[in-house]
């Protein structure tokens, strides 16, 4: 009888262990942080460039793909950019990445784009990386701050934020230079 109790309670046993192991048990794990540097201290990291835009011209480093519902505010439209990223205002000085993906037109009573980007930087030990921009950029006003929501190799598990103010714009050639400080919490 106590022979047939035990193996009753270790086919039990059994079936939860693999019904646990059908959950996805093994889907998620907690892992040394050691792994992955994380143990180690944060670094504040400050990239200063500028942010070539163009939207006309023989090379546009833009294009419009959605039309604005509102042409006022832009609201509605959708820009792809491939824009360079330099080290210092004109357009010609050193180019330390590019600035990869879209802004939209998410206002209808001011001009407020909602900023998708990914920095791509391509010099130095920063050559392959990557810092994501997520955030509201309401391009007249002076100073706009937007999230650093992530990044890539030297800035895995990067969070901070980013301060721009336009150098320049001209609508007529459609051109503009933007300051980028990006303050940039990494390991
Ligand atoms: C916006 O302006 C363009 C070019 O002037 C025009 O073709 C288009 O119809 C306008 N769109 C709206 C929604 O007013
Ligand atoms: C950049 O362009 C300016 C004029 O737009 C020119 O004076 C300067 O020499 C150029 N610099 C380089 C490094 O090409
Ligand atoms: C950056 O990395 C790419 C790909 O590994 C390489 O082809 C390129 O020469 C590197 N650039 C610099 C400036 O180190």
């Amino acid at each position: 009888m106590t022979k047939l109790i035990l193996i009753f309670a270790a086919q039990i046993l059994l079936l939860v262990a693999v019904a646990t192991a059908g959950d996805g048990a093994s889907f998620a794990r907690t892992m040394n942080q050691k792994h992955h540097g994380i143990h180690q201290k944060e670094k504040l990291t400050h990239l200063h460039f500028y942010w070539h835009d163009s939207t006309k011209g023989r090379n546009p480093s833009s294009v419009m793909i959605q039309q604005p519902i509102l042409n006022s505010t832009l609201f509605g439209s959708i820009t792809m950019t491939d824009d360079p990223l330099t080290t210092d205002e004109p357009r010609n000085s050193t180019v330390v990445g590019q600035a990869q993906g879209i802004y939209a037109g998410a206002a209808q009573r001011e001009v407020g784009f909602l900023m998708v980007l990914n920095f791509a930087f391509k010099i130095g030990k920063y050559n392959g990386s990557t810092i994501t921009v997520l955030g509201r950029n309401t391009v007249f006003s002076k100073v706009r701050e937007m999230p650093v929501v992530g990044g890539s190799g030297m800035f895995r598990f990067a969070s901070g934020y980013v301060e721009v103010q336009t150098k320049l714009f001209d609508s007529k050639t459609g051109e503009a230079t933007v300051e980028y400080n990006c303050y940039v919490l990494h390991y």
